[in-house]
């Protein structure tokens, strides 16, 4: 499928979509599995080869019966409702709209949201997402293939705030946090305090604090909510938009725009300087 055409009419678009996912959201609570589901669509991109990424390939069934997708069938159908509502936004877009609109309706930071990514119909081969079983150095040989870097690892992992574990999905069990339903920085609290009961640790969580380079994240985001959000903006920005230069549809709306003021600017300065010298010609010849 070619870019879709980011025009006016587009915009719209997403603007009322970002509507009826708020709506969608609130009322079926379900604010964790949109973001998963963002991400796990995201997550598959290799820097290297610049496959996967966040190009709508995950509702591939191929894709979404790869073991980590477990459940993820559920937030995949919520999304269709809202693409039977606006079928020119591509499923990429959609994917990554309800990532930005579960965080934010959740009481999360504002992610930049810049519309315009192509859909696939090819799906990676399972084994690109993370194994929550294992530790540190499987973590940045997955992120580090995304083109991530450790400041993104950590500030990411705190998307942990929102959700549980369902054991008939992945085999864990449970929150991170107190209020699962609530976008903040307990997460990294909740990390520092080690286990408590009820609240859930993967390995790939505690990995975090055993590495020093990620520690001294965990312990700035566990202390200081603003660096949270500020990092996690970004971090997720930038996830959402790996293998995607954004702009090209709505960007050159705007440089047109400005090449058409220019042109017009130059073609009154002509107009001007030529009435002006004729004037000037009629006069000189009258005296
Ligand atoms: C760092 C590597 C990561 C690992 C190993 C990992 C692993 C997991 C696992 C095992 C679950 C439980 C799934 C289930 O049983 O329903 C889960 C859920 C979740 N993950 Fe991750 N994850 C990682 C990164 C992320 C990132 C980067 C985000 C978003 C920015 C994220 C957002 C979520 C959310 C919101 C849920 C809860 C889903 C729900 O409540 O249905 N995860 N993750």
């Amino acid at each position: 499928m070619a870019l879709p055409v980011v025009d006016t009419e587009y915009l719209k678009e997403i603007d009322k979509a970002r509507r009826d996912l708020r709506a969608l959201i609130a009322y079926k609570n379900c604010a964790p599995i949109m973001l998963r589901l963002a991400w796990h669509d995201a997550g598959t991109y290799d820097v290297n080869t610049k496959t996967g990424g966040p190009n709508g390939s995950i509702r591939n069934e191929e894709e979404y019966s790869h073991g980590s997708n477990n459940g993820l069938k559920i937030a995949l159908d919520f999304c269709e409702e809202v693409k039977a509502k606006h079928p020119k936004i591509t499923y990429a877009d959609l994917y990554q709209l309800a990532g930005v609109v579960a965080v934010e309706v959740t009481g999360g930071p504002t992610v930049d949201f810049v519309p315009g990514r192509k859909d696939s119909k090819i799906s990676p081969k399972e084994g690109r997402l993370p194994d929550a079983k294992r530790g540190a150095p499987h973590l940045r040989d997955i992120f580090y293939r995304m083109g991530l870097s450790d400041k993104d690892i950590v500030a990411l992992s705190g998307g942990h705030t929102l959700g549980r574990a369902h054991p008939e999905r992945s085999g864990f069990e449970g929150p991170w946090t107190r209020e699962p339903l609530k976008f903040d920085n307990s997460y990294f609290v909740e990390l520092l305090n080690g286990e408590s009961e009820g609240l859930l640790q993967l390995p790939t969580d505690k990995a975090l604090l055993e590495d020093p380079e990620f520690r001294r994240y965990v312990e700035l985001y566990a202390k200081d909510e603003d660096a949270f959000f500020r990092d996690y903006a970004a971090s997720h920005k930038k996830l959402s938009e790996l293998g995607f230069s954004p702009g090209s549809g709505s960007k050159s709306t705007a440089n047109d725009c400005t090449i058409l003021a220019q042109g017009a600017v130059g073609v009154a300065v002509t107009v001007a300087v030529v009435i002006l010298s004729y004037f000037y010609e009629v006069r000189k010849r009258m005296k």
